[in-house]
């Protein structure tokens, strides 16, 4: 059976979605590592607000990961109320996943709520035909409510990563200067040259952005930035983001840096990263305007 617009089918049934379409075309991002603690979740929040509060962006954060740190790190400006993600994953819905969001403080971004049945979901999904499609179906409509959606990965390359790459137009892999955060890039990579392969042939590489470089290891820096241009170079972003206690802090206090330390060096380099990636997004996207390097206010 042919899906049509404001539908969705899952084993076989459909019904209408009650999500009107709005009028935005979301550039869908999934913030993926293999590698866990590399800075996936602190660039998803800190991107996220960026683009909101400096670029007037409409942004959703989606956690795919269990662990909720993107509630848990925004916890006093997230709004109350929303509803699982990993519900809307697991049952056949006519939901979409920014019925179950909720608005922050910060004007512009919203973002799911916390969800440990995550876990339960990923799980679950493994015994579902066409379980790699369910979370692009569960953001058809959603993509045009927001310029940008942000998905934080878990730390492994099971459903839910493999969900975001399928539903994702591209995909930015956070790496710390260390061996095994570069061995793992090749293997989010990989995953990637699958997904084109098999399921999302649009899907592109955002970048590889380099996070939590410590100044004082110079040498090491030095050596790891030339592994990865040697290997990806013109993927790698020349935005870099030092090491900041201020960004743990502000996840401390349950804000993002901007509210907590605007004038953090970190929160400076997140909106030159910000910048960056719009004008990627441009490059990449055959838009219509949705995103423009160029709006850039505040
Ligand atoms: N630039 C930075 N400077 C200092 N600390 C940072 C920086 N980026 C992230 N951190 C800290 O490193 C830790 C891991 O970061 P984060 O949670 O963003 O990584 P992650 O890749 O999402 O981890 P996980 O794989 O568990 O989801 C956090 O405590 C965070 O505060
Ligand atoms: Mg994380």
């Amino acid at each position: 059976m042919r899906l049509s617009m404001g539908s969705v089918q899952f084993s076989g049934r459909v019904a209408a979605k009650s999500l009107q379409p709005g009028d935005r075309k979301a550039f869908v991002v999934a913030v993926a590592a293999q590698k866990g603690g590399v800075g996936k979740t602190t660039t998803t929040v800190t991107l996220g607000a960026a683009l909101a509060r400096y670029f007037d962006k409409q942004v959703l954060l989606v956690d795919l990961d269990a662990q909720s740190h993107v509630a848990l790190s925004l916890r006093q400006q997230l709004n109350q109320g929303g509803d699982s993600l990993a519900e809307l994953l697991e049952e056949p819905t006519t939901r979409e996943v920014a019925e179950v969001a909720v608005g922050t403080s910060i004007p512009g971004l919203e973002a799911t709520p916390a969800c440990p049945e995550l876990n339960r979901a990923e799980n679950r999904l493994s015994t579902r035909i066409g379980k790699e499609l369910v979370l692009r179906e569960l953001l058809r409509i959603s993509r045009t409510h927001y310029d940008v959606i942000l998905l934080d990965c878990p730390p492994n390359l099971g459903n839910l990563t493999i969900n975001a790459l399928v539903a994702a137009d591209a995909v930015l892999v956070p790496c710390n200067p260390s061996m095994l955060a570069v061995s793992g890039v090749e293997g989010v990579l990989g995953a990637v040259g699958e997904v084109r392969a098999a399921l999302n042939p649009a899907l592109e590489v955002l970048g590889l952005v380099l996070t939590r470089v410590d100044q004082r290891n110079g040498a090491t820096n030095q050596l790891i930035e030339q592994l990865l241009v040697e290997n990806w170079g013109e993927l790698l972003s020349p935005v870099q983001i030092g090491a900041d206690a201020a960004l743990g802090k502000a996840q401390l206090a349950g804000q993002d840096v901007y509210s907590f330390e605007a004038g953090a060096r970190s929160a400076g380099q997140y909106v030159e990263l910000a910048e960056w990636i719009i004008a990627r997004i441009a490059a990449l996207a055959n838009t219509d305007g949705a995103v423009e390097a160029d709006r850039r206010h505040g």
